[in-house]
């Protein structure tokens, strides 16, 4: 089958677009690589393999050339998108615009083609939600003022979501699915955009000080990009259109436990500060205080749910970062 994956060189792209390859599909990545990169395959394929694999260098928004990729296909995972807390707060209507945008772009081709089409929305759409485990039919409510730009992210997801649910009202026939990922990690994830895990890596192996935002009693679950992949597959495979899934970890941490944990598995000489994260996003963070999945309706549908540990999650990551440890780090001061 040929598969178009956007934002392929991401985070989760690059992981599925892996995986796609070795189950012998012909892969085509469209990513501008804003973020993402082909060392990114690297983690994952060798680069005999990674050359066998078309690469369109183009941004979402370009529609005419996301109309030609997409016609090739008979299969859409669309993946771009601006996220990050810094990236989003440093340029958010170009976020707003890519996030929503970019998606009707790619909806509206897919529904013209008659082409399946796998979105990916995020575990912000539930905003404020305080329940302890979300699940999937929970009302969508940011519970924020729209005046903070962190929110802005959230919306621009929940208006994917209205607007790909919309296209299934008008077209009895579409085939689409919306998938909500939480925290999905890999060891090539970018630390550039804030994301906590790279951030803590990269500070811990240039003995910086780990910066944990307030008072770090914060608790977040991490998904093993690798099990979020097996879950979406799987979903594909079962041909479970029309349908909405939380994929995510559900072993729960404190942001504190967590600075703890990486600064022993790196054997750093780093300690942790506690820093108010409005000063680094200009006064647009929002603090979530936890978010757990509940994946009961993943597990239902295809029996499986990710389940690799924290401590291999660490692991993984200390193996990455003790490899290339003599690089030189970029200054990680602003964070
Ligand atoms: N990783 C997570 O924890 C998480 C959580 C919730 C939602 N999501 C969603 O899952 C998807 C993938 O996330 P990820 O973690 O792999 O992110 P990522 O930032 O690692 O990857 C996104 C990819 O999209 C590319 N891209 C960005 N803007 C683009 C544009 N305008 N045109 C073309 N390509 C563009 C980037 O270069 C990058 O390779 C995104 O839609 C994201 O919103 C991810």
């Amino acid at each position: 089958m040929k598969i178009l994956v956007t934002g392929g060189l991401g985070t989760i792209g690059s992981c599925l677009v892996a995986r796609l390859f070795l189950l012998g599909h012909d892969v085509v990545i469209f990513d501008n690589m804003e973020i993402g990169n082909l060392n990114n395959l690297k983690l994952y394929l060798p680069e005999d393999e990674i050359k066998q694999i078309k690469i369109i260098k183009r941004d979402i928004l370009d529609k005419e050339h996301v109309a030609l990729a997409i016609s090739e296909c008979s299969l859409v995972y669309h993946l771009a998108a601006t996220l990050g807390t810094l990236n989003v707060v440093s340029q958010p209507s170009r976020m707003l615009t890519v996030n929503s945008y970019g998606t009707q772009i790619v909806a509206d081709l897919c529904i013209a083609k008659d082409i399946p089409l796998v979105v990916m929305s995020s575990s912000m759409v539930y905003g404020k939600n305080e329940k302890y485990r979300v699940s999937e039919s929970d009302d969508l409510f940011v519970g924020g003022n729209v005046d903070v730009g962190l929110w802005w992210y959230a919306i621009s997801k929940i208006a994917d979501e209205a607007y790909v649910n919309s296209l299934m009202l008008e077209n009895v026939n579409a085939k689409i699915m919306v998938v909500r990922p939480f925290n999905v990690i890999a060891p090539v994830q970018s630390h550039v955009v804030g994301f906590v895990f790279p951030r803590f890596f990269r500070s811990a192996y240039s003995n910086q000080p780990l910066k944990v935002y307030g008072d770090g009693s914060q608790r977040r679950t991490f998904t093993w990009a690798p099990d979020f992949v097996d879950c979406v597959l799987a979903l594909v495979e079962k041909q479970l259109w029309r349908d909405t899934f939380n994929i995510g970890g559900t072993e729960s941490i404190s942001i504190n436990e967590l600075a703890t944990k990486i600064i022993e598995i790196s054997k750093s000489s780093s300690h942790i500060v506690h820093t108010d994260p409005q000063e680094i996003f200009k006064g647009q963070f929002v603090e979530i205080p936890q978010r757990v999945p509940d994946v009961s309706h993943l597990k239902k549908s295809i029996g499986i749910v990710p389940e690799t540990p924290l401590r291999v999650m660490l692991g993984e990551f200390n193996k990455f970062y003790k490899q290339g440890a003599s690089k030189p780090f970029n200054d990680m001061s602003s964070f």
